[in-house]
């Protein structure tokens, strides 16, 4: 591949015309330890067209980017692929070069983009709308458009340039992963673990639609040599390999392994939870565990993808669960796992409560609780012991059953 400065020609005439964030670390609360990247490609044909933006503050870097290609006045059609602020917010920085642009998104996205942008002048661009399976013509290239609301958002579409076989995905498919490389190849362990991660902290909730997705491509026989999401790497190495991994973490596709989650206020709920990991690991399973004030949720959210089963365990703090644990236990409702059976555990002091309420929410966000929970009153002794011992066992055995 060819290096113009810094703006990399991925294909012959199409442009990485994006950014690195190297110290990103929180993407809307979500942990991404590897920084990150806001991607923009420029396809350079009869009509020169931008796909998607960056995030508003890196607008600059990526117009010096377009600068090193074309003349941004030059700018003919930009694509909206999506209107989140990460990949929409440079839209206006980039609209006042380019003046007389068109812009290409979904009936939804027209909307979003009005209610972010009114006060940029937004009433005053150029839309037209598009939906699955609308061709357009610009040059010696076809671009097609997919629909794929709910991936993540209503007005999510992706773009196909079906010439060169590649499918500009948007955020699905894509990774928080800051490199100066911009292939998945070119990354020394891949990038599937980062997708992973970025699966579990964003996509969990649409597992269906991105089996209808699934279905969708093949039915359209839709074929890839480069798969270039909006964030992280590009597929261009067996693409396909993130699909297939998309298709198993959507189905809910588990292996034996159990996660133990929990925070601890005078180390006896930690106790516990060591006892079910010794449990657990007596017959042969894995077992991950986590303080939950010390590890970041979204790496247990890459755990939970493929454990089925989960114990929680919390002390008892002012008549309910540890704050830590209510605080998890609302992200994890917003991302509804499928198919993950559940038990609670935790030390109490008098009046107990943190058990009961940890179950309510654990159900709440669609976990299916196996058992009522176990609690040890101050600390836990050999009683206790033993039955969180034999806890791990009945887990470690439900994890087999489940992994099948
Ligand atoms: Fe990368 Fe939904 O924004």
């Amino acid at each position: 591949m060819d290096l113009i400065n810094d703006t990399l020609e991925i294909a012959k005439g199409i442009y990485w015309v994006g950014v690195v964030d190297w110290n990103l670390r929180d993407f809307h609360g979500y942990a991404t330890p590897r920084g990150g990247t806001y991607n923009a490609y420029l396809i350079v044909d009869d009509k020169v067209t931008l796909i998607d933006t960056v995030k508003g503050d890196f607008a600059p870097e990526m117009i010096k980017r377009i600068r090193k290609v074309v003349n941004p006045s030059k700018i003919d059609h930009i694509i909206c692929n999506h209107v989140e602020m990460d990949h929409s917010s440079g839209l206006p920085a980039i609209m006042e070069l380019a003046k007389d642009a068109k812009i290409f998104c979904t009936k939804r996205g027209k909307v979003g983009l009005e209610e972010h942008y009114e006060a940029n002048g937004c009433s005053a661009w150029d839309f037209e709308i598009v939906d699955t399976g609308y061709e357009l013509d610009i040059g010696s290239r076809t671009l097609m458009f997919l629909e794929t609301p709910m991936l993540h958002w209503p007005d999510s579409m992706q773009t196909y340039l079906k010439e060169d076989r590649i499918l500009f995905s948007n955020d699905a498919f894509g990774q928080h992963l800051a490199t100066s490389v911009r292939f998945e190849d070119e990354v020394e362990c891949g990038a599937l673990e980062d997708a992973a991660i970025y699966y579990a902290n964003i996509l969990l909730p649409f597992g269906s639609k991105v089996l209808k997705y699934a279905d969708k491509i093949a039915e359209l026989g839709l074929e890839f040599d480069m798969i270039a999401p909006s964030h992280g790497v590009i597929w261009r190495k067996e693409p396909m390999r993130v699909v297939e991994a998309y298709i198993k973490w959507a189905k809910g596709e588990a292996v034996p392994k159990v996660l133990v989650i929990y925070d601890t206020m005078w180390g006896s709920t930690e106790i516990m939870a060591k006892e079910i990991v010794e449990g657990v690991s007596e017959c042969g399973v894995e077992a991950r565990m986590f303080h939950l004030r010390k590890n970041d949720w979204s790496m247990m959210l890459r755990e939970l993808l493929s454990s089925p089963v989960i114990a929680v365990g919390s002390p008892t703090m002012h008549g309910t669960m540890f704050f830590t644990i209510s605080g998890f236990l609302t992200y994890l409702k917003g991302l509804r796992p499928k198919g993950k059976s559940a038990v609670a555990f935790g030390s109490f002091g008098w009046g107990g409560g943190a058990v009961k309420h940890v179950e309510e929410m654990m159900a709440s966000a669609g976990l299916e609780v196996i058992e009522p929970g176990l609690q040890a009153k101050y600390r836990p002794y050999e009683d206790d012991l033993k039955a969180c011992r034999e806890l791990g066992v009945r887990l470690a055995q439900l994890a087999l059953d489940k992994a099948e």
